[in-house]
């Protein structure tokens, strides 16, 4: 495909300074990606500036962060926060008759999901008013960000925004079906996303994970005229990992994001273009709190532990290891679990996802059942599910992921680029 651009050298450093500014698009979570970016801003002595998404209040108001809420995000961040709310989306939006669809779902059935039928008006009207809301927001950071940054300073935008599943009970059970369903409970991603629904969810990833990206670039154009600034975002479509002995691409299926997230890069395609500085990386499957309900996607991270050999497999490679291992049971290899993980990998039934151009691809029920008893099988492995091998290389994939975007942003070749296991392992052995 010609947008696929793999970062194959390990970038330049930046020439980020003491008082340039960073700016996190998106709240901060313990085992998030934007880590590792926060973190290597710190390390370069930028000003770190976050932003909110703001909260709920019960009777469905969206409002900042009250000041206890802002305290432990800004603790968090190790920033101030610019307290006006960020939540993209329609799904709490009322149309004109005072109905949301978040209160309209309320009244569909978990068993009558499929005769829900999406109303195109209703929907363009409250996508209207979300997208208002949202840039009207977004104007009012950029007003405070004006006051806040210095004339001439460089700024990183680092946009983190992704999600989007309506708030409704109804997709729960839906959704853990479509994700963690096999046998009886298998459900088609396709029928799902077919269905009225599916094409909520599809309006609602879109507008969440890849146009606020458009309107950040947007909003900030004022800020382009005074102060050098560059862009960020996180993306995902598919990863090269060691599969047999060689980088091969592959991806999580089913990955119903993936229409948003292409969308994503087609903004930054745009954007530098016009000559802005945006670029979107697309990014190794990790465990966050946002893919938790994808089971199954931490399964292409094990190969990592192989990548660390081949591509130096120096001291900090051993210690790593050593760490993976302590969390396996006794008796359990850390060859053992690679060698399960290739089982799944190399599996001929995944032959029919390969191709990068046809992505994102739909579930079947064989791949299901593979994926899912596969990844049963690994987390089996380790002593405690709650403390998994995933963890500590999730963690090493962020803050690689943070460094490799931090450094590339400053001069990046392309507007897309892939940061696969190679990358990212030369990183860490680096
Ligand atoms: N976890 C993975 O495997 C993986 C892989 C590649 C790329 N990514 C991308 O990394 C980025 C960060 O995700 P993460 O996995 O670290 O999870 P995370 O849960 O830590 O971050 C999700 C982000 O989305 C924001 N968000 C959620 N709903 C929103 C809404 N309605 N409006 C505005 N913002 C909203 C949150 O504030 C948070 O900043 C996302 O763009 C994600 O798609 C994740």
């Amino acid at each position: 495909m010609e947008r696929y651009f793999p970062m194959r050298k390990l970038p330049a450093r930046a020439g980020y300074k003491q008082g340039d500014v960073f700016v996190l698009v998106g709240e901060l979570f313990g085992r998030g990606y934007a880590n590792g970016i926060v973190d290597e801003a710190r390390r370069a002595g930028m000003t770190i500036l976050g932003t909110t998404v703001g909260r709920r209040d019960s009777d469905g108001t969206l409002r900042p962060l009250n000041a206890e809420e802002l305290a432990e995000a800004e603790a968090n961040l190790g920033g101030k926060i610019i307290n006006i709310p960020l939540e993209a989306g329609f799904d709490m939006e009322p149309a004109a008759d005072g109905q949301s669809f978040a209160d309209i779902l309320k009244g569909v059935k978990p068993d009558a999901w499929e005769g829900f039928v999406l109303d195109q008006g209703r929907l363009d009207e409250v996508r209207a008013k979300g997208e208002a809301r949202f840039r009207g927001n977004m104007e009012k950071v950029v007003a405070e960000l004006k006051t806040m940054i210095p004339q001439g300073a460089s700024v990183l935008f680092s946009h983190a925004m992704a999600g989007g599943i309506p708030r409704a009970r109804l997709f729960m059970p839906l959704l853990n079906k479509v994700f963690k369903g096999s046998g009886d409970k298998y459900l088609s991603s396709e029928l799902f996303w077919n269905s009225g629904l599916g094409q909520l969810c599809s309006a609602s990833f879109f507008d969440v994970s890849a146009d606020t990206f458009k309107y950040l670039i947007e909003a900030t154009a004022p800020l382009r005229q005074s102060n050098n600034v560059r862009y960020t975002a996180y993306g995902y479509h598919g990863c090269e990992v060691l599969i047999s002995g060689r980088y091969v691409w592959q991806s999580y299926t089913p990955y119903m994001q993936g229409w948003a997230k292409i969308r994503l890069e087609d903004h930054a395609i745009a954007a530098r273009s016009e000559g802005i500085i945006a670029t979107v990386y697309n990014c190794p499957e990790i465990q966050t709190n946002s893919s938790a309900l994808f089971m199954g996607v931490e399964l292409s991270l094990y190969p990592l532990l192989n990548s660390l050999v081949d591509e130096g497999g120096g001291p900090v490679a051993r210690e790593f290891i050593t760490e993976c291992e302590s969390l396996l049971n006794d008796g359990v290899t850390i060859a053992d679990l690679l060698a399960a993980a290739e089982r799944y990998l190399a599996a001929p039934l995944l032959k029919q996802f390969d191709k990068l151009a046809e992505w994102p691809h739909h579930s079947t029920k064989e791949q299901m059942e593979l994926m899912l008893t596969a990844s049963a099988e690994l987390i089996a492995m380790n002593k405690s599910p709650k403390e998994i091998v995933c963890a500590p290389l999730s963690r090493a994939v962020f803050s690689t992921t943070g460094y490799l975007m931090f450094h590339d942003s400053w001069a990046p070749e392309k507007p897309v680029a892939w940061l696969n296991h190679d990358i990212i392992a030369r990183q860490l052995n680096s």
